[in-house]
Order: structure tokens, then C-alpha cells, then sequence
């Protein structure tokens, strides 16, 4: 079929990078045999664990989503006076796009968008829909896993700088060290544009204990889904109901850890292998970092940004910052 609109055209050139059907399959056999037992959480967005994700975002007690959305809200006009007009936009983990539609709703004409995710449903799913909604807008999805280095296509013609949006405190599922490796990698990349990022702030312990402990159990689910997935993906053997969700603040270290806890002593069947598990063993699941407004700038200052708005909420609970890359 033929198809002269150069939208369409562009939404078909998706580009993928490093990405590969077995990876699941490997570094879940290679965490669950490693000395302390572990699983990148990157793995949990498949199709099911992101709408789980955006069914954790509407819980009472998971503030992130809302109060970052409220931030976007209320200061879009002062970034896109920030950004300038005819921008490319660069979204690191593309979600529900809900949040993008406020930046470019609010920036003057902007020229492109390229949504960068690992979850190729999901990612082609909101770029679709937002390729739908903003006729003028050249839509590119790319398929990648942002927690490596990455190389973007060349600028958009038309476009004057290139813009990173990296919400959600999605940062904070890097360690502060991975932080400034990511931030030095995405400072080339948007060099004279910059990035907007959303970092969730140390707060009482108890407030991030309920986010993460949520009373329905959507958190719980979340967790096990990684397990879930093993199963619908690799014909896996688990049990979900011998594995407890455990999430708990680690203050020295500024991070809620999430586990899978064994309920019991058990094997499990993986692709051919088997995997033993003592009672009480603990599957590390997830880090999400939380940090302070000022430690937050020197991480970005040491990656090479120039820190400069910063707009946070009059809880202190989450915060974006507008660095910029020169
Ligand atoms: C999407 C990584 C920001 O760390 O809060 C939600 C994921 N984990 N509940 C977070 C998550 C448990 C979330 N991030």
C-alpha cells in the first residue's frame, strides 16, 4: 500500500537497538543463579506489567505519578519558554505518553517525537495514538533499552535542538554512579537542547513504605509479574503464591529495595533448568532511588549538564529539573 503522508512514513521507521527476544530467558537464568539472586526490572514491562504500572499510578498512596503530572501542568508555559520553538523531542521510556501530551501541547511547534522503550507493544501502542492526535508532529519510536549506551538518529530536519524527557523517577531505578553514566550518555545526545527529569525526593520513610506497600496489593502483583511473565514466556514453573512481595526503605543508601521473597524451600523449572530456592531467600527485583534536590544538580553538574529550573511541588515530594546540555 502506497502512502504518501510523510507522518506515516515516519511512524513506520521505528529503529531498533540491542534489543533481543532471548534476553529475558538469559538474564533471568543468569540473576536467579547469581550468589544473591536478582532480576533487572527492566523486565517488568511487558504488555501486563505496564498496565499494572499505570494501575499503580492511579493508587492514593503512589503520589509520584500524580504529583508529577501536576508539575507538568502547572509549569508547561515556563518550560516551553525554556525549550524555544520547533524542538525535537526525546522521550526515555514512552509509557502511556500521557505525560508528553502537556510538553507538547505547551512548546511552540514541535517538530518531532521519538519515544524510546523496550516494550515494543506498549511503545508502538502510545506512538500510534499520539501520531493520531498531532498531524503536524513526526512521530519516531525507537526500540531500546536506555540503561545502555545509545545513539539516536540524526536531529529531525527542521528542528532546532533536541529536547530529553525522562519522567516518573524512572532515573531512580539507576544507582547515583549509573545515574551520571546515563546523564553523561544523554548529555551528547541532546547537546545544545537539554533534559527534563523527573526525580522522586527523600521524604519520611513511612510515606514511601505505604507507595510501594499499597493496600490493594497492585505493587505485590507488579512484583510478581516478573514471575508471571517467566511463566507465560518461558513455560516457567513458578508458583506465585510461594513468592511474598517485600519493599522496604534502605536509609543509608536512600532507596526503597523491592524483593521476591521464597515462602518456602522449593525447586523451579526455567527453560530446561532447574533452580532451587531456600526458605526465606530473597530475589532482588528493583532499586528506586530517592534524592535530595542539591544532590540531584551535583549528579547532573558531574555528568556535564548545567542544572538550571527546578520545580518541585510545596510537599517536597517530587521534584523535575531543567538541565541543560551546552
Ligand atoms: C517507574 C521506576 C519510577 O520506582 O516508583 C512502582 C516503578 N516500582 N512501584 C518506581 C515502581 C514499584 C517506579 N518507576
Amino acid at each position: 500500500m502506497s502512502d504518501s503522508n510523510p507522518r506515516h512514513a515516519a511512524m513506520a521507521a521505528s529503529t531498533t537497538q540491542g534489543v533481543d527476544a532471548d534476553d529475558f530467558a538469559g538474564a533471568l537464568l543468569a540473576g536467579l543463579n547469581a550468589g544473591r539472586k536478582q532480576i533487572p526490572c527492566k523486565y517488568f514491562y511487558d504488555a501486563e506489567g505496564s498496565a499494572l504500572f499505570e494501575k499503580i499510578c492511579a493508587l492514593p498512596e503512589y503520589y509520584l505519578a500524580r504529583t508529577e503530572l501536576a508539575l507538568l501542568a502547572r509549569h508547561a508555559e515556563e518550560f516551553a519558554a525554556l525549550v524555544g520553538a520547533d524542538a525535537e523531542l526525546v522521550e526515555f521510556g514512552a509509557g502511556s505518553g500521557r505525560k508528553v501530551r502537556l510538553l507538547l501541547d505547551a512548546v511552540v511547534r514541535p517538530r518531532a517525537y521519538l519515544p524510546i522503550d523496550i516494550s515494543i507493544d506498549c511503545l508502538l501502542a502510545s506512538a500510534a495514538r499520539i501520531d493520531a492526535d498531532y498531524p503536524d508532529l513526526i512521530v519516531k519510536p525507537v526500540i531500546a533499552d536506555f540503561s545502555r549506551p545509545l545513539a539516536l538518529p540524526p536531529v529531525t530536519r527542521g528542528a532546532r535542538r533536541r529536547i530529553g524527557f525522562f519522567p516518573g523517577s524512572t532515573i531512580g531505578n539507576f544507582t547515583p554512579e549509573a545515574m551520571v553514566r546515563f546523564m553523561r550518555n544523554a548529555a551528547r545526545l541532546l547537546r545544545g537542547g537539554g533534559l527534563l527529569v523527573g526525580v522522586d525526593l527523600v521524604k519520611d520513610p513511612a510515606v514511601l513504605h505505604a507507595a510501594y506497600n499499597d493496600a490493594v496489593g497492585l505493587t505485590a502483583a507488579f512484583n510478581r509479574n516478573l514471575l508471571a511473565r517467566a511463566n507465560r514466556e518461558l513455560g516457567a514453573g513458578f508458583d506465585l503464591t510461594r513468592f511474598h512481595h517485600h519493599a522496604c526503605y534502605n536509609p543509608s543508601l536512600q532507596r526503597i529495595e523491592m524483593y521476591l521473597v521464597s515462602a518456602a524451600r522449593q525447586q523451579v523449572r526455567i527453560a530446561g533448568r532447574a533452580v532451587s530456592f531456600v526458605e526465606g531467600e530473597a530475589v532482588h527485583t528493583e532499586n528506586s532511588h530517592k534524592m535530595t534536590i542539591e544532590g540531584f544538580r551535583c549528579l547532573a553538574a558531574k555528568a556535564g549538564f548545567a542544572p538550571r529550573a527546578m520545580w518541585c511541588d510545596v510537599q517536597r515530594l517530587f521534584s523535575l529539573h531543567w538541565l541543560e546540555a551546552n
